[in-house]
């Protein structure tokens, strides 16, 4: 067993989250407010048996032991170890060091290439169009240096033959992301382009960026996923920003290299570029080390662009400010910067508040003169509004909304309201036969089908001890995949308790899952169902809704098909098929009726 195990061996979950907050025995599992977000009805669980926790709340965090002391107490990983370790009485070995100096050697290989990258571009004639290109978009001789910009010539093996000339191998080479395997060799993965050092918060340089001269697709490169450099927790400008993004209590977002580097060299130094994707939960967990408010100054709309929506529901999830900085003029933060650095230093202060933004450009898109726009406004923004984690804060807006579509305030906390509890994990716990049977049109995550398989699957976790049941209706009853599999393999396993006459243990039975159908089992053990379902009776008869449930909704779909068919069979005068048809949809109706 590996020491981690052996900690959590020796270690109880529950004892070590009581020493922060009180725990609630809750069926199998224990309960608690959140001690990661606000919140009054406790949606964090807690499961001793699988030694594991999460939340079913605002900000769905979870994980094990060592990941919560992380969060707990703002560690990392080590140092989260070194800690439980000893609470354990568990003695660390030293780490074997042949990693790390695997990864060494790549970050080397990056620091040579990037010498020879500056020198072609500062001190070689094959860098002269690259320079001048460079001071043409406003780049001083400092910030080439700063930034350790440089130029890779257009050329398959410069890089590879100065590398491996150096001591790295050819699997170094590749593996750093410099060169890319070709087929008994490797080329130089930049060729004629700007160079750009992506540098990582420790200082680290993790990869490249690089950018062609001349208008050319694709415009930018970049080193691929390595083993030193991650894309979706990676931020441009970090090491050069961070401590400024810790004085100005706020962090600027652009999304491009050029961006980010002429802001901070006319000053504005609390900046860092996104590299154009959507915002990742990792960008914004690293930025939430420095700060609490994030300024975004992106080219797209950010309302209309759900990439960009689900970045924003992240950032306010993990209790973000969150900003948004307009350009006039369609120009970008690198142009405006090279022509006027004053009206960029404006418009960064004037940066309105992310939901002041969403009403804006929401209503913007619409012609208000029409009362049907008004409504097509307010159902673009129920769906944000509920996503506001904070109640002070969306209470705010709603009245503000309702004041701007001139409606009752009343009215719109209600479908607000109404869209909250339809979203968000849980909600299908409170999904349970009694429940309402309609969407109310209401568009969410999931459909109400999605919830009820993934509410079966939870009850089944859950049968009651003295319940010796084993299901028997058809896998076919699901429609994903990964419940149809955990059905299979829980019959199986049930099936093996049944016969030895044991009881069901959850670490047995995830024990013979795969590990990512494990993480959705774990998840679905741990949701907190209605305390009347530990009772057998109750229970049945709940897992008897939820199916009948599902065939019908099951049928539904196949009359919906059939409705197609027939038509269709009329349109072309199948008579024969038409008959068929026809027959199928009367039993099927019929069957639907007795369901
Ligand atoms: P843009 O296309 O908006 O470029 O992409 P830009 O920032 O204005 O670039 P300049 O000013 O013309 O030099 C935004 C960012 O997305 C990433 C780059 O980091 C770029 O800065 N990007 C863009 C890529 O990684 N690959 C691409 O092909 C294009
Ligand atoms: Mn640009």
């Amino acid at each position: 067993m590996d020491e981690i195990e052996l900690i959590k061996q020796k270690l109880n979950i529950v004892d070590l989250i009581q020493e922060y907050l009180p725990l609630k025995k809750s069926g199998v599992n224990f309960k608690a407010n959140c001690p990661f977000h606000t919140e009054k009805t406790p949606s964090f669980m807690v499961s001793p048996e699988r030694q594991i926790w999460h939340c079913f709340g605002g900000c769905q965090k979870g994980g094990d032991i060592f990941k919560f002391l992380m969060e707990k107490e703002g560690l990392e990983f080590k140092d989260a170890l070194e800690i439980l370790a000893k609470k354990a009485g568990v003695s660390l070995k030293r780490k074997k060091t042949g990693k790390k100096d695997f990864r060494d050697r790549l970050f080397e290989a990056n620091l040579k290439a990037q010498e020879l990258f500056g020198y072609i571009l500062n001190k070689h004639p094959l860098g002269k169009n690259a320079l001048d290109y460079l001071k043409k978009r406003g780049l001083k001789k400092e910030s080439i240096e700063k930034f350790g910009i440089g130029y890779a010539p257009n050329s398959w093996d410069t890089l590879t033959k100065f590398l491996l000339k150096r001591g790295f191998s050819i699997s170094e080479i590749i593996n750093s992301g410099l060169g890319v395997a070709s087929k008994d060799f490797c080329y130089d993965r930049f060729r004629a382009r700007i160079t750009f050092p992506l540098i990582d918060q420790k200082d680290r340089l993790i990869g490249f960026s690089g950018r062609v001269l001349y208008p050319q697709e694709p415009k930018y490169i970049n080193t691929p996923q390595t083993p030193i450099f991650d894309k979706s927790s990676y931020l441009f400008g970090i090491n050069l920003s961070k401590n400024e993004i810790r004085n100005k209590k706020e962090a600027i977002l652009v999304e491009g290299e050029m961006d980010m580097i002429m802001s901070y060299q006319e000053g504005v130094q609390n900046i860092v570029a996104t590299k154009g994707t959507a915002l990742t939960e990792g960008q914004l967990e690293l930025l939430k080390k420095y700060t609490e408010t994030i300024n975004l100054c992106f080219d797209m709309d950010l309302a209309g662009d759900s990439a960009a929506r689900r970045g924003i529901e992240i950032a306010d999830r993990l209790g973000l400010d969150i900003k948004v900085t307009t350009i006039a003029d369609e120009k970008d933060a690198a142009e405006l910067n090279r022509n006027n650095s004053d009206a960029w230093k404006k418009a960064v202060q004037d940066a309105a508040p992310i939901y002041d933004y969403y009403l804006h450009s929401t209503a913007k898109r619409f012609n208000l003169k029409n009362p049907s726009d008004f409504k097509k406004v307010a159902q673009e923004l129920i769906p944000v509004w509920a996503k506001i984690t904070d109640d002070f804060v969306r209470e705010h807006y709603i009245q503000k909304l309702a004041a701007f579509l001139k409606i009752e305030e009343k009215l719109l906390r209600q479908l607000v309201n109404k869209q909250r509890k339809f979203d968000g994990k849980i909600s299908f716990i409170k999904i349970s036969a009694s429940a309402g049977k309609k969407d109310d049109g209401i568009k969410s995550g999931k459909t109400r089908r999605e919830m009820l398989e993934e509410y079966l699957i939870a009850l089944l976790l859950h049968i009651p001890e003295d319940h010796n049941f084993v299901p028997s209706f058809p896998e076919t009853l699901f429609l994903e995949e990964r419940w149809k599999q955990i059905y299979v393999m829980l019959v199986l396993y049930l099936d093996s308790i049944f016969f030895k006459m044991a009881s069901f243990n959850i670490n047995e039975f995830v024990s013979t899952l795969p590990k990512d159908l494990a993480q959705e089992v774990d998840r679905l053990y741990l949701t907190e169902l209605d305390s009347k379902l530990a009772d057998k009776k109750d229970w049945q008869k709940e897992f008897e809704t939820v199916i009948t449930e599902l065939k019908k909704s099951l049928i539904r779909a196949s009359l919906e098909r059939l409705t197609l068919e027939i038509k269709n069979a009329q349109e072309f005068g199948k008579i024969e098929s038409l008959e068929k048809l026809n027959r199928r949809f009367r039993d099927l109706s019929v069957k639907l009726k007795n369901l």
